[in-house]
């Protein structure tokens, strides 16, 4: 593993087009607040405009990328998220999700890199109302959550270095997402209907880029200076920030940020409904709170409150 003198030489960013890839860039691209084990390092994305392309269901084409790259640290954001696709496309889901990790896992362990992988609150069941630990029983209820466990499993098992965050309901101002979808649906109806019994928090790509750099961070400077030795072996942790709230008050406040800053919304009521009233192909756990705590005790860190970033992100979105 890179040390905290040395730093990350090479990191390579896979599907740097999507919210959490995206974020990364611009993390990375603002050098000044980079932390020190990342000043020197060279970063390699895939695939964006035309760079690096690699198909993610093709494990000879990343292969071929990593032994072109040679990253000592792989970022790993790129993923099937197609989650109502997915219940009709599982063999390309199973591919993107769960071999193409392993491909890279299998590659960085015998080239001594670091992998960090991300991972989903759908890997649960959703039943009851208390948060999840990492060891919680899984049991995944669509097939995106299956790849995406399956993909967990087999980053595991390579024993390679680096960690594994599982996070829920990603946002950014850029990209497709919820706030996206409801700040058209809001302005173009008078009525919304949006579920309230399913209970978690959202999280930004841009707390999730941070978070994954002040953690790669806090292993490297800590690497060696005693036992830990963070990420020697990857683990899963949850990563979302705090605060719990439902899909149906999440929408009230995305459609309350905007009317606050002038914005022409035309939706005057947003009623609740249950899961049952707005049938999707793939099933959504109702209980999608995750503990935190063996992050932020791991890392030494207090996660933000949900509306830090919220506030950021509406902002930027509705200056446009
Ligand atoms: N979004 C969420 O609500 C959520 C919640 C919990 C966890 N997560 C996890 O967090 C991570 C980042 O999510 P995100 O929201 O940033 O996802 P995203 O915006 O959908 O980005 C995924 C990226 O992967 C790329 N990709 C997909 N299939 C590919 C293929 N065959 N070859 C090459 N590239 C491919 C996509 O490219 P195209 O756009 O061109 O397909 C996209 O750039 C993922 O592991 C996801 O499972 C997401």
């Amino acid at each position: 593993m890179s040390s905290a003198t040395t730093g990350f030489k090479r990191i390579l960013v896979t599907g740097a087009g999507g919210q959490l890839g995206r974020a990364f860039r611009r993390a990375f691209l603002n050098r000044s607040l980079l932390f020190p084990v990342f000043v020197d390092s060279q970063v390699f994305y895939s695939d964006v405009e035309g760079e690096n392309p690699c198909n993610l269901s093709e494990p000879a084409a990343i292969l071929s990328l990593l032994e072109r790259i040679k990253p000592d640290l792989i970022l790993n954001p790129g993923a099937y998220t197609a989650v109502d696709r997915a219940e009709s496309e599982e063999s390309l889901a199973l591919a993107v999700n769960a071999e193409a990790p392993a491909v890279m896992a299998r590659w960085a362990r015998a080239h001594d890199a670091m992998m960090i992988h991300y991972s989903t609150d759908y890997v649960f069941d959703g039943s009851g109302v208390s948060p999840r630990k990492e060891d919680s029983p899984t049991g995944p209820l669509s097939i995106y959550g299956q790849t995406k466990l399956a993909g967990e499993t087999a980053v595991l098992a390579t024993g390679v270095q680096g960690a594994i965050f599982r996070s829920s309901w990603v946002y950014s101002d850029e990209g497709h997402n919820f706030i996206k979808t409801m700040l058209r649906l809001g302005a173009e109806r008078d009525e919304l209907r949006v579920v309230s019994d399913q209970t978690g928090v959202p999280t930004s790509a841009h707390f999730l880029a941070r978070m994954t750099l002040h953690a790669l961070n806090s292993a490297n400077a800590r690497d060696g200076k005693d036992d830990l030795n963070l990420m020697s072996q990857a683990a899963v942790y949850h990563l979302v920030p705090r605060g719990t709230l439902n899909w149906h008050q999440f929408a009230e406040e995305i459609l309350g940020a905007a009317r606050h800053a002038g914005k022409d919304i035309r939706a005057t009521k947003v009623t609740a409904i249950a899961t049952s009233e707005y049938p999707t192909p793939a099933k959504r756990p109702l209980n999608s709170r995750l503990d935190c705590s063996r992050f932020e005790r791991t890392f030494g860190i207090k996660l933000d409150d949900w509306r830090v970033d919220f506030e950021k992100v509406m902002a930027a979105i509705l200056s446009r």
